[in-house]
């Protein structure tokens, strides 16, 4: 396959994301990486098998029109796929300067229709939401998977509350406030909103 990797962004746990090119064009090259630990033909099939999980779910959001970057190539044996570099800026970098109210609530919107497809994205950041032309694309679908428990959507949306208070502590009222908004259209809210709370009171007694 015709790809060329350029640059080294960014090195997690389980993948390398490089800038490259592919057929002329600007890309992100996601490549899963092997863990030693592991043994060999485990860890090649644990890789590829990711590497489906991950192309399925970002084919099944752009299906039913949430923002995330097209998939252009993958191979499940090399464990690499080639997506769209969607240009723009993080939005961890930004959320402060822009109308974080109705991005907030867009974004709540956006999770709810992940979630009704039973999709939980399991690393809800602002780091992995990328401000592009007035969208937020949504990115790093590494540990997503499918599933239709309250207790895993309700995870979601905790995990999203830790990042907005953290990164952005000064905002994280109101903006959280109005991501719920968003979200209140999901199916079951009532169900997830409630294990939510339960699940804020069980981290605080721990
Ligand atoms: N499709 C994309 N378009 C533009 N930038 C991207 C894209 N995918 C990833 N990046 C950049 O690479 C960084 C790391 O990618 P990410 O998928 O979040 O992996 P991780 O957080 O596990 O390192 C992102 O924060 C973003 O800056
Ligand atoms: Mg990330």
């Amino acid at each position: 396959m015709n790809y060329i990797k350029k640059e080294l962004l960014a090195e997690g746990a389980e993948a390398k994301i490089y800038l490259g090119e592919f057929n002329g064009r600007k890309v992100i090259i996601k490549e899963r990486i092997r863990k030693k630990y592991r043994h060999e033909k485990i860890d090649k099939n644990f890789r590829k098998y990711r590497t489906r999980r991950e192309v399925k779910i970002l084919k099944k959001l752009r299906e039913i029109g949430i923002p995330v970057p097209e998939i252009l190539y993958y191979d499940e044996k090399e464990s690499i796929i080639i997506m769209e570099y969607i240009k723009g800026k993080k939005l961890s970098e930004i959320l402060e300067k822009l109308d974080y109210i109705s991005i907030c609530k867009k974004i709540g919107n956006q999770v709810a229709k992940m979630h009704n497809e039973n999709i939980i994205h399991n690393d809800l950041t602002t780091s992995n939401m990328i401000y592009s032309e007035g969208k937020i694309y949504f990115i790093d679908f590494g540990l997503s998977f499918v599933s239709s428990r309250i207790e895993d959507k309700a995870t979601d949306i905790h995990l999203f509350k830790e990042a907005l208070q953290s990164k952005h502590w000064k905002i994280f009222v109101e903006a959280f406030r109005a991501f719920l908004d968003g979200y209140s259209v999901v199916k079951d809210f009532n169900k997830i909103y409630k294990r939510f709370l339960d699940i804020e009171k069980r981290g605080r007694y721990k």
